[in-house]
């Protein structure tokens, strides 16, 4: 059975990377965080106090980005630096959509996905997976569910480490990332014609990774996992 290239898409909070990493976990495939690549390039801009966006553009061009899968979580290394540790914080989440709205840096981004992706035996997790960076994915997933839902997720995520964010504040910026993400000219977070698509508000994240093994199945009678 040939290996797959699995697409999944969807909004913040959904469990795509969650979701991502059993799928590739169990199928013994490799596990892209698009997610990650954008932060990294949002955390780079924020520290180089960088604001146009044709600076923010030569910069993301000049980058040596790597990405390391590891057991829990995607690497990113950025000119020999590992900023995971620090992508995830909410000024990076403030000001990442903005940034991932600018066509020279999702042209770089999209560039290295496909790169990694051209083996296939790949999960890929995102927002513009299965519309442009592999519109020929053998499997794609919009995954999704409600926002209040998502924002429950977050903030149960949040509240150790910023016990000063509230789930209103949460919900407000779940609801304002899905708004800009759906709404850029570039690539917005959209459901691919040929996607299919998963309200997980329901599952578990073994019972969503579940379903997707089921539709791989459906789709290729043979596949294994
Ligand atoms: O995990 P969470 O849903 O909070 O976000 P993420 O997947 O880490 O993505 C962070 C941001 O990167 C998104 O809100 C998008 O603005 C951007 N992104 C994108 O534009 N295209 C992708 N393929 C992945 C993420
Ligand atoms: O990558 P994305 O932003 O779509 O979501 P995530 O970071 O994988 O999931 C957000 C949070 O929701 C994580 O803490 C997951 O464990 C949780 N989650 C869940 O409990 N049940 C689900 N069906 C999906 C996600
Ligand atoms: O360089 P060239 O124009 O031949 O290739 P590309 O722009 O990288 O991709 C051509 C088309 O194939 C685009 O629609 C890509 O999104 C798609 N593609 C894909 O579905 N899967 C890949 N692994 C790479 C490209």
């Amino acid at each position: 059975m040939k290996k797959l290239s699995i697409a999944i898409d969807g909004p913040a909070g959904a469990g795509k990377s969650s979701v991502s990493k059993i799928l590739a976990a169990r199928l013994g495939y490799a596990y892209l965080d698009t997610g990650a690549m954008y932060r990294a390039v949002t955390y780079e801009a924020l520290e180089r106090k960088l604001e146009r966006p044709e600076d923010i553009v030569s910069m993301t061009e000049k980058l040596d980005m790597e990405v390391k899968p590891d057991k829990d979580v995607m690497h990113v290394i950025v000119d020999g630096k590992d900023v995971t540790p620090y992508i995830r914080t909410p000024e990076v989440s403030g000001h990442v959509s903005e940034v991932s709205a600018i066509g020279g840096v999702r042209t770089a981004m999209v560039a290295i996905q496909r790169k990694q992706a051209e083996k296939g035996g790949i999960v890929l997790d995102g927002r513009d997976i299965g519309t442009t960076v592999l519109p020929k994915a053998d499997v794609k997933i919009f995954l999704t569910a409600s926002v209040h839902t998502r924002a429950v997720r977050r903030f149960k995520e949040l509240t150790e480490g910023h016990p000063e964010m509230t789930m209103e504040d949460v919900e407000k910026e779940i609801s304002r990332r899905d708004y800009l993400d759906s709404h850029r000219d570039i690539s917005p977070l959209k459901q691919a014609e040929d996607a299919v698509l998963l309200d997980n508000g329901d599952l578990t994240l073994e019972g969503t990774a579940e379903a997707i093994i089921h539709i791989c199945r459906s789709r290729f009678p043979g596949f294994d996992a």
